[in-house]
């Protein structure tokens, strides 16, 4: 039956450029909504450009634009991102609209009705030279730690250390320099510490797909009849950028009442324009499905806040939440000076095949909230033997001689092929995989499919049944199951890589493929086109020209304040607008304590803080295979499976404590499982094993293997 859904990734904000983190959750929620359009189902997905707040208007200011032109400029820089990279969005929009305006006021005043709106006096750091209250994240000063200089209002980088805005020393404001006064005005507050705000949430949140975000909320909330939310601050005082507040003159609301209801006014906007009905999909107890696609930092939002605005101001509340966990590149954090804070657009100008990032990242996601690696090594070598080793070049293997010797045209018998009824048997568990978003999964059961094929081809030798005119028939039929599968193979990548997908079936001369052409063979009345390549592969001397053109646009570009700033930047808003003096306690807490975590603690004398460990992800491992190395009298090769789609390849030193390796196979150990990966004389290897040993191991040798207890699994941290 054809579902209607409706699906959202996160808005952007209009003040910075789409970069690869951001892609990581476009290229998600694509793969998804092109999957399910696959299925017949009738999807929409929306998006918009985040344009309120401080940042927005700050930003403008300095680069001597309007607001206004600033968010249309950045809007047209960012959806140009998104259509080189194929995001096939049936509305990008922007929350700085007239659709927007009316939803935003509209929920507000259903929940004042509701009673759900109080009026509050709090005092707040204000600049009084430029005459404007200040987020946390526009005060530095120098920290009350360690004195380092320079420092924000909730953190120190320097030392790692928390605390308020107020415990800096000499602190200023960044717009003007001026030391911040504290001043008391008027803020709104959502009543979200109410009983029923309370009742409903812990209901709603039993619901999310991710046990993780579940236990996550559950925390947020509470024990039950004591609930720890605290009001949500959702005005902010003139000057800013955003939408006034009907009947409170000077009060605008803040960006984040207003994003979220983004989704629904590109949405209403898209509506408008389709003729669909916009009520039907949006009223209580609507039939159709919503989702929203969105990072774990901005969870609570969407879990707490977004689905109380919207249960209180009578809507639907969404299906769900998916949330995915953060890009790191070579295992660190991006960064501007190592050149791996990469522009969507510095990828397209580089002359990256996109296609490359959407395998890549598809192949790397998961349905958890965990954090994902771009290895760069690892994307050349992936790229080249999954795409163009496996997959494209079953068709230039088959494709020369059948154009050459069959005038391009199947034989209408190799479609029964026990190979071709295996590769479409695949279909249905392929399918699952996608739509429970484990992307990893259903590529790596499209390139078994593909390894099966090449290894048909390997074995029937098509180019030894050339050479023999008697063997003509044979040589038919190998190509023409060849290129069934690889028919097969591209409709099954297709969510993944819908431009190659287009282009093959442009070569093959079919219509574009849907999840029901599974069972539906190339046809012998058909003759397919000349073969061109579809895909190149990866040069090494690309990935340094994609990292020096990054690292090349911090120096020749942004101000150094900027590059300064730059760290934190796209979260700043958040960061800095989130922890208004009552914003929701916890949640401004956990903000803060994984800020904390991400910045070095440096202290004396070996000893690391808590945060410093925390970056070491210790993982449960299941060794499944172990065997000695051929040439190496140090290393044995294990196959570990952590939990993930794929299993690990790890190289380490205690063969001399393992003379037989077999008895460590089905054993559970400790990896590091965060540690970047490094290229061995025998291979890539990717993590560590954790192993006792002897201070003096000439004195007393011995090497012992970490066993955990009994319980563990793989795939479980260790902390
Ligand atoms: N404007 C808000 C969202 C409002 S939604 C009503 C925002 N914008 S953002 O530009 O900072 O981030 C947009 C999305 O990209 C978020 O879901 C965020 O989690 C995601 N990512 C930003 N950097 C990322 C990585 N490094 N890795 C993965 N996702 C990242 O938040
Ligand atoms: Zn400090």
């Amino acid at each position: 039956m054809s579902r209607r859904i409706l699906v959202t990734s996160a808005l952007p904000y209009a003040n910075g450029q789409i970069h690869i983190g951001h892609l990581v959750e476009y290229i998600q929620t694509d793969i998804w909504v092109r999957f399910m359009r696959m299925q017949g189902h009738e999807v929409y997905y929306v998006g918009a450009d985040d344009t309120h707040g401080t940042p927005v208007m700050l930003r403008a200011e300095k680069e001597g634009l309007t607001p206004k032109q600033l968010i249309d400029r950045v809007w047209t820089e960012h959806k140009r991102d998104f259509d080189s990279f194929n995001i096939s969005f049936d509305n990008y929009y922007s929350t700085d609209s007239e659709e927007n305006r009316e939803l935003s006021e509209s929920v507000y005043i259903a929940l004042k009705e509701r009673g759900l709106i109080e009026a509050r006096d709090i005092e707040q750091a204000y600049d009084p030279v430029k005459e404007m209250f200040l987020p946390d994240r526009f005060i530095k000063g120098e920290c009350p730690k360690c004195g380092a200089k320079d420092q924000y209002g909730d953190s120190c980088e320097v030392c790692g250390s928390t605390y308020a805005p107020t415990d800096l020393l000499n602190p200023y404001s960044v717009v003007s320099g001026a030391t911040p006064v504290r001043k008391t005005s008027t803020h709104y507050f959502f009543k979200l510490s109410d009983k029923r705000c309370e009742q409903f949430l812990r209901q709603w949140v039993s619901g999310l797909a991710q046990p993780e975000a579940a236990n996550k909320m559950k925390e947020w909330l509470g024990e039950d009849g004591e609930s720890t939310l605290a009001d949500w601050d959702i005005s902010r005082d003139a000057p800013y950028f955003g939408f006034e507040i009907p009947g409170a003159p000077g009060k605008y609301f803040y960006v984040w009442l207003d994003a979220p209801v983004g989704y629904y006014a590109s949405f209403k906007n898209l509506c408008a324009r389709r003729g669909l009905n916009f009520e039907e999909w949006v009223k209580p107890g609507s039939t159709t499905e919503q989702y929203h696609f969105i990072g774990k930092d901005i969870l609570y939002f969407h879990t707490l806040f977004w689905p109380a605005m919207l249960e209180f101001s009578g809507h639907r509340t969404p299906t769900n939440v998916y949330a995915h966990g953060f890009l790191t590149v070579d295992g660190q954090k991006m960064s501007k000076s190592r050149g791996t804070f990469i522009t969507a657009q510095s990828f397209i100008d580089t002359g990256l095949n996109p296609e490359w990032l959407r395998y890549y990242i598809g192949a790397k996601l998961g349905n958890t909230m965990e954090d994902l690696d771009l290895n760069l090594d690892d994307f050349v070598a992936r790229v080249n033997s999954d795409l163009v080793g496996k997959y494209v070049n079953i068709a230039s293997r088959a494709a020369g001689f059948l154009i050459k010797r069959f005038d391009g045209r199947v034989s209408a018998h190799a479609m029964q092929a026990p190979l071709l009824e295996q590769v479409r048997a695949a279909a249905q568990q392929i399918a699952v995989y996608y739509e429970g978003r484990e992307f990893g999964k259903a590529l790596r059961l499209v390139m078994e499919q593909a390894d099966a094929i090449n290894g048909y081809v390997d074995t029937v030798k098509p180019w030894d049944l050339a050479k023999d005119p008697a063997q003509a028939g044979a040589l038919h039929e190998a190509c023409s199951v060849c290129l069934e599968a690889f028919r097969l193979l591209t409709l099954y990548l297709k969510p993944v890589l819908p431009a190659t997908a287009q282009a093959v079936e442009q070569f093959l001369n079919i219509a574009p493929q849907t999840w029901q052409d599974i069972g539906r063979a190339l046809s012998a009345d058909t003759a397919i086109s000349a073969y061109k390549h579809l895909m190149t592969r990866v040069e090494g001397k690309q990935i340094e020209a994609l990292l020096a053109a990054n690292r090349d646009s911090l120096q020749a570009g942004a101000p150094a304040s900027d590059a300064a700033a730059a760290k934190g930047k796209d979260k700043s808003a958040k960061t800095a607008e989130t922890a208004g003096t009552a914003g929701t306690a916890k949640a401004e807490k956990t903000e803060k304590t994984e800020k904390a975590a991400a910045t070095t603690g440096k202290t004396d004398d070996g000893i690391v803080t808590i945060d410093d460990f925390a970056k070491i992800d210790l993982r449960i491992a299941r060794i499944v295979d172990c065997k000695a190395v051929d040439g190496s009298d140090k290393l044995l090769q294990l196959t570990l499976d952590v939990g993930e789609a794929q299993t690990r390849n790890v190289f380490s030193g205690i063969k001399s404590a393992y003379p037989r390796p077999e008895v460590l196979v089905g054993k559970l150990t400790v990896m590091v499982a965060n540690l970047a990966p490094r290229k061995m004389k025998f291979g890539m290897s990717e993590g560590m094993v954790l192993a006792a040993s002897a201070a003096d191991e000439k004195a007393e040798p011995g090497i012992y293997i970490l066993e955990p207890h009994n319980g563990a699994k793989p795939g479980m941290r260790v902390k």
